[in-house]
C-alpha cells in the first residue's frame, strides 16, 4: 500500500521484539485466547509472530523463508475467531504496545494495521 510506513526502521527490531513479547506474555492468563494457544509451546507461536511482523513492517523476510505465505485466513481456520476474541487480541496488544515509548502517529498506525487484519480474521458470528 502507498501509505505503508517503514514500521521496521522507524521502531527497530527490539521495539518490535519487546511488543511481540509483551503481548504473549498476557495471553497464557487470558480466558478466551489463552486456550486456543498451543499449550506449551508459547515460545514457538511468539516466535511465529515476531518475525511475522518483522516482515510485514519491512524487515528481513524469515518469515516467508520459514513459514511461506502467511494465508492468515487458513491458519487461522482452526480456531473460533468472533467479535469477542478478535476485541481481546486487540486488548492485549494494545496494552503491549502502550508498554513501549512509540509516537502518537505509529501508535496509530500499529492499531489500525492490526485491527484491521484481525477484524478481516473474525469466522465465527457473535
Ligand atoms: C483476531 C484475533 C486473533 C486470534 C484469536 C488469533 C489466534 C491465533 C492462534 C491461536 C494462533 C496459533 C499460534 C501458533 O501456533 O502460532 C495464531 C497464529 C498466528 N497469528 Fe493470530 N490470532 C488473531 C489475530 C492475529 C492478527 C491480527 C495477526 C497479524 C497481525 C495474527 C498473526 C498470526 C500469525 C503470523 C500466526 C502464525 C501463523 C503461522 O505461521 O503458522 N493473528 N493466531
Amino acid at each position: 500500500m502507498a501509505d505503508e510506513l517503514p514500521i521496521h526502521d522507524l521502531l527497530g527490531e527490539p521495539k518490535l521484539t519487546a511488543i511481540v513479547a509483551g503481548f504473549y506474555a498476557r495471553v497464557p492468563a487470558d480466558p478466551i485466547l489463552g486456550p486456543m494457544y498451543p499449550e506449551g509451546d508459547f515460545e514457538a507461536a511468539e516466535q511465529r509472530l515476531r518475525s511475522f511482523v518483522i516482515y510485514r513492517f519491512g524487515g528481513p523476510p524469515t518469515y516467508l523463508q520459514e513459514r511461506g505465505h502467511p494465508r492468515l485466513r487458513i491458519r487461522h481456520h482452526p480456531f473460533r475467531l468472533d467479535r469477542a476474541a478478535r476485541d481481546r487480541w486487540m486488548q492485549l496488544m494494545m496494552a503491549s504496545i502502550d508498554e513501549q515509548q512509540i509516537a502518537p502517529e505509529h501508535r496509530e498506525y500499529l492499531e489500525r494495521f492490526f485491527g484491521d487484519i484481525a477484524t478481516f480474521l473474525i469466522n465465527t458470528p457473535g
